[in-house]
């Protein structure tokens, strides 16, 4: 009924604005999510998960669209100026706050570009090497390091990218400069780890979990402050030696500014059912990682995490002076 009336309304003229007709069936057409990481790296792979689940309840085919580069900066980029229809949406992680203060020059204020949806997981992370690097626990790694930081090459996704934070801390933490390999992200640079080109790096475990299980790459630590049941070999970087070494990526689900509501809550709805869907939780958990709570995969609570870290690495960043432009 609420349909014919409206396409009465429609037909006589009256305009019922951009929000009501659309958004009474939304979505009615593909929708897509933007990874700004390569496919086969963990931004990826949490990103399918969500969406095949996501789709099942908005009734409307996901498709994923890597835009790499920049430390995700140009995938950011590519949502910011996206039609604030709905169909357009961004999944990124700890970089979106990072990034804000590593490059002076965005062509977006990560402040205010986005509409948000809600957080979807925060996943630790792993130092790991090329399976035959020689160091073989993290002790030896780190003196190995020191002793051969001209030659030693380190893989990252780019400056802004999570792989790219953690090895700044690595490198604080043990005082020694790296020669860093910049990949489009870290799927392309597991490749390279497992075939040898690049010696090691920090990656989330949502890539390194079967690598490490299947024996293909050696893993040192895990930044968490307990073990994780994925990995029980895997000691944390406490216990290894790197006290305090902690770190998780948190990931959030973004919408252009401007986003009708209507769209935003319904994406919020198939959100918070993505990540009670017991195949994801599963899936997540397979991976080291699990997902947020009905609380936390709100547009409030995703906001509030994304300014709150953008004031927190801000003097990090700029104590360390280094920048990408
Ligand atoms: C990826 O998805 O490739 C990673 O998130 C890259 C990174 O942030 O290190």
């Amino acid at each position: 009924m609420r349909k014919l009336l409206l396409a009465a309304l429609m037909a006589a003229g009256v305009s019922t604005g951009f929000g009501n007709a659309q958004a009474q069936d939304y979505p009615n057409r593909t929708i897509t999510i933007v990874v700004p990481f390569s496919a086969g790296g963990p931004t990826d792979t949490v990103t399918r998960l969500v969406a095949e689940s996501m789709s099942r309840t908005l009734g409307q085919q996901i498709i994923v669209e890597n835009v790499g580069g920049a430390g995700g900066t140009l995938g950011a980029a590519r949502v910011a100026n996206a039609e604030p229809d709905g169909y357009t949406l961004l999944l990124h992680h700890i970089g979106m706050a990072t990034s804000a203060t590593l490059y002076r020059s965005l062509p977006y204020d990560p402040k205010s570009a986005f509409s948000y949806i809600g957080l979807v997981t925060e996943v630790p992370m792993t130092i790991v090497a090329r399976p035959d690097f020689p160091p073989d626990d993290m002790a030896g790694l780190i003196s190995y390091v020191k002793e051969n930081a001209d030659q030693v090459t380190y893989a990252n996704a780019g400056i802004g990218a999570a792989s790219h934070l953690c090895g700044m801390l690595f490198m604080s933490a043990i005082e020694t400069p790296l020669v860093t390999v910049p990949y489009q992200g870290t799927g392309p640079a597991m490749t390279d780890l497992i075939g040898g080109q690049v010696d090691f790096m920090c990656d989330q475990t949502t890539n390194t979990t079967n690598q490490i299980t299947a024996g293909k790459i050696k893993a040192y630590a895990v930044t968490t402050a307990e073990r994780i049941d994925a990995l029980p070999d895997v000691p944390t970087a406490a216990e290894a030696g790197l006290e305090g070494f902690q770190i998780g990526i948190w990931h959030g689900l973004y919408a252009p500014q401007g986003t009708p509501e209507e769209a935003i809550a319904a994406l919020t709805d198939a959100l918070q059912k993505a990540l009670a869907d017991e195949n994801v939780v599963q899936r997540f958990a397979d991976l080291g990682t699990a997902p947020v709570s009905a609380e936390e995969a709100t547009p409030e609570a995703l906001k509030n995490k994304l300014l709150s870290e953008i004031d927190r690495w801000a003097p990090v960043i700029n104590a360390a002076g280094v920048y990408a432009d």
